[in-house]
């Protein structure tokens, strides 16, 4: 698709990921010799700006994250998304954005990322299953795009909806879980800036089973509000459906702020795994909020997170 992205040759097809912080320091110093359109972006798909936002921690490897993922709509095993999202049929896509906007509409893909600078936002991120992960995404904030379609006053939650494709997605044949995919934020969560809505990462266009071509990040919250692969996003004033609350509402709530002091009523959520590191590497402590409490917190002030709206 003329335009959507920088080159069809992807930096992955010619050095493994693990270069992927030394790439960019090669890019930063080629940029200085002006040897950038040779060295660095012919190479890479996006070309995101750096953020503030983004942690120092090290990013697992590309292998890790698209190769364990939640993606039942391609099967419940850790490793089905990867073999079974190939069928995906990511383009064309577009998004209908609706309910109380100024301007609804279907929106393509090309036409969402107009004059979006891209941003690479390296984020926790914490799986309600105690597994976790630091991912490098690229992405825009969802406040860009609401602000864009114009937010009207009644509105005080956004609903989001993932894709059904029958043919490609074997757990929509299969029935493994009530689809559509469906997820919600409330408006003051959805305009945060630290809530994305990310197109790629490790600046290659998202890969399948993490939920090309555009999906949801959300890195204070469990994993599964971060939902993927999005086809409507819908303005409302009651608060949305979100799949794993209808579907077990006693064991996920409609907030699902990561909370080491709320444990799960199946196991404890006061540690987590990091993936990639062996399954006998040392635990690591879950944070409040994922770590992002500074940011957070003062949206819940006053709301008890345990028992109410955990
Ligand atoms: N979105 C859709 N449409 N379908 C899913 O099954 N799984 C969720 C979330 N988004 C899911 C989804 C869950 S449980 C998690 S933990 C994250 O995606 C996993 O994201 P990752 O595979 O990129 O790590």
């Amino acid at each position: 698709m003329a335009g959507r992205y920088k080159s069809d040759l992807k930096w992955s097809d010619v050095t493994p990921k693990t270069d992927w912080l030394n790439r960019r320091q090669i890019m930063a110093g080629a940029g200085a010799l002006g040897l950038g359109a040779i060295a660095g972006p012919a190479l890479a798909a996006f070309d995101p700006v750096p953020s503030a936002f983004s942690t120092d921690e090290e990013p697992n490897s590309f292998e890790d994250i698209t190769s364990y993922n939640n993606f039942y709509e391609f099967g419940t095993g850790k490793e089905d998304p990867k073999r079974n999202a190939g069928a995906l049929v990511s383009e064309p896509w577009s998004v209908e954005i609706g309910g109380l906007v100024d301007k609804p509409g279907n929106y393509d893909f090309d036409d969402l990322l107009a004059g979006q600078t891209l941003e690479e936002r390296i984020y926790r991120f914490r799986c309600v299953e105690a597994w976790s992960s630091v991912v490098p995404w690229v992405g825009f904030e969802l406040k860009d795009l609401l602000d864009r379609v114009g937010v009207q006053p009644g509105a005080k939650y956004v609903a989001f909806e993932t894709a059904v494709q029958p043919q490609a997605m074997v757990g929509v044949q299969r029935g493994v879980f009530d689809f559509p995919y469906l997820e919600g934020l409330r408006m003051d969560e959805a305009m945060h800036p630290l809530t994305i809505l990310a197109v790629g990462v490790y600046d290659e266009p998202m890969p399948n089973q993490k939920g090309a071509p555009i999906r949801l990040v959300v890195p204070w919250k469990y994993g599964f509000k971060s939902i993927k692969s999005i086809v409507r996003i819908t303005l409302t004033e009651e608060q949305p459906v979100a799949s794993w609350n209808r579907a077990q509402p006693r064991e996920y709530g409609f907030y699902s702020n990561v909370n080491p002091e709320r444990d799960h009523p199946r196991w404890s959520q006061a540690t987590e795994r990091r993936i990639g590191q062996g399954l006998f590497a040392r635990r690591i402590p879950t944070l409040m909020f994922n770590g992002y409490g500074d940011e957070v917190a003062s949206m819940y002030a006053g709301m008890d997170l345990i028992n109410e709206f955990f």
